[in-house]
């Protein structure tokens, strides 16, 4: 979980042995190591690193002045100062950018998500013998992943919390975790891991007694006492029901289920073309920073999915024991 995941949580569950997962997606690969190397101090066991594997696009740039004046503006009525009344430089990292990096920190987990991974990359990680996870949301996307030779299929149903995987041109795939568990399982004979929704032991039962051959578990940990996640953000959370969360593109570009706020509404509300990802990303970066550091929950994403935290803050390792019984 970009943003909220920190090494101490990655290694909180690999310790108890889960595979915690450490995302790097977007990350120059210096800023990667460094969290690699981090999460390896806290724990011995095996754990993932997660990527993103998206394509990155040219975007008119009347389009990009549009939306970063509309910010700008925004931004000030709300009592933030964006550093210009220019564009913000855009330097974007994928996956190719990370994958000689891992090879050289010897990770054997890679999961991934926005995308498939190139030929080339598929077979350096194989070679090395990495095992690798990809993000589906619909089952053509589990079957181009199966037929690149991709390792285990993650299904990602759409009660999950931040970013989809889709990946195909289209209407965004929006199937509950449920039906794409079994679509996929029918179709593809790779190991499918169930994403979205689960967050106790009996949820984890159900996925697993539908054909699931493991779980991905992301928003009951965001209220951890080791996540990155600003303490109002987890106080919404421990408000909020499912229906205050719906999917929007107008943190990144692209769709991910957060808590509704004002950031959200005003950027949707302003009718404004939103640049893809990875350019509103940027964008809206140095604004959600700010709003971060003021503890500010109406201007920063709150991903977030359907099935909310069911506890209070606790420990990763505490959160972790009690999803298994
Ligand atoms: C705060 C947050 C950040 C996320 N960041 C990533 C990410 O960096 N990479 C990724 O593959 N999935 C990411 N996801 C999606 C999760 O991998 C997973 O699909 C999702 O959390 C499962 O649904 P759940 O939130 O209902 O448990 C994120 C989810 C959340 C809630």
């Amino acid at each position: 979980m970009l943003g909220v995941t920190s090494p101490g949580m990655v290694a909180a569950v690999s310790n108890e042995g889960g595979l915690g997962s450490l995302p790097i997606g977007g990350l120059s690969p210096d800023a990667a190591r460094t969290l690699i190397k981090a999460t390896k101090q806290l724990t011995r066991k095996p754990f993932a690193v997660n990527l993103f594997a998206h394509e990155i696009s040219s975007v008119p740039r009347d389009i990009l002045q549009k939306m970063w004046s509309f910010l700008v503006e925004f931004a000030k009525s709300k009592g933030y100062q964006l550093d210009s009344p220019s564009l913000p430089e855009f330097k974007f990292y994928n996956h190719r950018h990370q994958v000689d990096m891992l090879l050289e920190e010897d990770i054997k987990h890679v999961s991934f998500t926005f995308g498939n991974l190139d030929n080339e990359s598929i077979k350096k990680l194989h070679a090395a013998g990495v095992s690798l996870m990809g993000t589906a949301t619909c089952l053509q996307e589990a079957q181009i992943l199966e037929s690149s030779g991709i390792d285990f299929i993650i299904a990602q149903g759409i009660e999950a919390g931040g970013h989809r995987g889709s990946f195909l041109d289209g209407e965004l795939p929006r199937i509950g975790l449920f039906s794409l568990l079994s679509n996929i399982l029918q179709k593809c004979k790779i190991p499918v891991i169930a994403a979205g929704g689960i967050h106790h032991s009996q949820s984890i039962r159900a996925a697993m007694e539908l054909g699931a051959s493991g779980v991905q578990i992301g928003t009951p940990f965001i209220n951890s006492v080791e996540s990155q996640a600003i303490p109002s953000y987890k106080k919404r959370l421990e408000e909020a029901t499912g229906t205050d969360t719906k999917l929007t593109c107008a943190f990144s570009g692209r769709w991910a289920r957060g808590i509704i706020n004002e950031f959200m509404q005003e950027v949707e509300l302003s009718g404004l073309d939103i640049p893809p990802y990875p350019y509103q990303n940027t964008l809206t970066a140095s604004l959600r920073k700010m709003a971060q550091a003021k503890d500010d929950h109406t201007m920063t994403n709150l991903w977030s999915g359907q099935s909310l935290p069911l506890q209070e803050t606790r420990s990763c390792k505490d959160i972790f024991l009690r999803l298994l019984y």
